[in-house]
């Protein structure tokens, strides 16, 4: 990939290809969701599996609208409140969108980015992009323009330099669902219908935030977790940087370990994980000699846009063996969840502190 202007990524995608595109949250490989041929590419060139599907962006409600058989003053509300910005809606898809794009879902998932460069594309080209995060299956998330094009070198398109991504992780992703499938009213546009609401990926676009967008309503309630094939997306590893990186969960802020505890604990560790889990190839050391320690920023917000910058620079050092992070009691509240999430799931090994040693979890 190069770096590019709106005008060529218009072209490269008429043409079927698809393009880089910044978004507020982190940088998309976007296609057209009218061309098959498209939306297969994404999937190619990203080696994402087929079974995880893709998210569409819109540039107007209009087009939103299109997309999906239900639209009703709670979602109205939601779009008031969030839109443009990190919050996806999960809802019943309409017969305009290909199965691909859902993985033989009924539902899709939509979102108005809130980057001016990604609105005015999508507002160019007059059709919503389809755009997982812009990195090779299973691996961190990019953030700035220079992380896409060292995922997709050997791939001829466009990126948009859009700068920074402002908040760094990927949007909170919210299923919305009539209570009771059979519901006829559960379909209509107004408020007769009761809904189930359940976030299946954690943002920065909180349970709470929705809560107080949504204080007027009283017919919805929300869902902890729902059935597994309908968020087929929740694999348990997944944003690998190309290092290792170990989670260490202390109890008490004066716990952490030496870089040569990190070390011994990897070396008789690694060995025992498997080549691969839930698809995701794991990164074993080759060897054990360097650990480096990734901080935290104290501030959430800040903490968040840098995560997946920090992963990957620390990745760059040739000389590091393995990475690793402490974790501490202060990140269990509601504002680090998102960040949280990533952190597990980014990590090969996870220990916690067990009164004198280090336990695996
Ligand atoms: O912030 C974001 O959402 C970024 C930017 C580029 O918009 N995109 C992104 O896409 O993170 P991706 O493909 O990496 O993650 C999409 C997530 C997956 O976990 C997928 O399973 C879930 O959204 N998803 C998409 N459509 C869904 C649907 N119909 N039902 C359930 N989950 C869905
Ligand atoms: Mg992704």
């Amino acid at each position: 990939m190069k770096i590019g202007s709106i005008a060529q990524a218009i072209v490269a995608l008429q043409r079927g290809d698809v393009v880089g595109m910044p978004t507020e949250t982190v940088y998309g490989l976007a296609g057209r969701i009218d061309q098959r041929s498209s939306i297969e590419k994404i999937f190619q060139v990203k080696k994402r599996p087929f079974f995880d599907p893709l998210i569409v962006h819109v540039s107007d409600i209009q087009m939103a609208q299109k997309l999906t058989t239900i639209w009703n003053p709670l979602i109205e509300q939601l779009t008031k409140v969030f839109w443009p910005g990190p919050l996806t809606l999960v809802l019943p898809k309409s017969t305009t969108v290909d199965d691909l794009v859902t993985s033989g879902l009924q539902s899709v998932g939509i979102r108005m980015p809130r980057h001016p460069m990604a609105l005015e594309l999508i507002r160019q080209i007059q059709v919503p992009l389809a755009a997982p995060s812009a990195n090779q299956f299973g691996r961190t998330s990019p953030t700035r323009c220079d992380h896409v094009l060292s995922e997709f070198l050997d791939y001829e398109s466009v990126v948009l330099d859009g700068g920074e991504s402002e908040i760094g992780l990927e949007s909170t992703v919210l299923a919305i669902f009539p209570e009771d499938k059979n519901s006829e009213a559960a379909t209509q546009e107004f408020m007769q219908g009761r809904w189930n609401l359940s976030i299946l990926r954690a943002g920065m676009i909180l349970e709470k935030d929705i809560r107080v967008a949504l204080k007027e309503f009283d017919n919805f309630k929300f869902l902890p977790s729902i059935e597994k094939k309908m968020a087929p997306g929740q694999m348990k590893h997944h944003y690998m940087p190309s290092i290792p990186l170990i989670l260490f969960e202390q109890n008490d802020l004066m716990e952490f370990p030496s870089e040569l505890e990190v070390l011994k604990l990897a070396e008789q560790e690694f060995d025992r994980l498997p080549d691969k889990i839930d698809e995701v190839p794991i990164k074993k050391p080759k060897s054990f000699h360097h650990a480096e320690r990734i901080f935290l920023d104290f501030d959430p917000i800040l903490a968040a846009r840098r995560f997946y910058s920090q992963l990957r620079e620390a990745s760059s050092n040739k000389k590091v063996d393995v990475l690793y992070m402490v974790i501490n009691e202060g990140h269990r509240e509601e504002i680090w969840k998102a960040l949280m999430d990533r952190l597990t799931k980014a990590a090969s090994l996870r220990f916690r502190k067990n009164r004198t040693y280090w336990e695996l979890i």
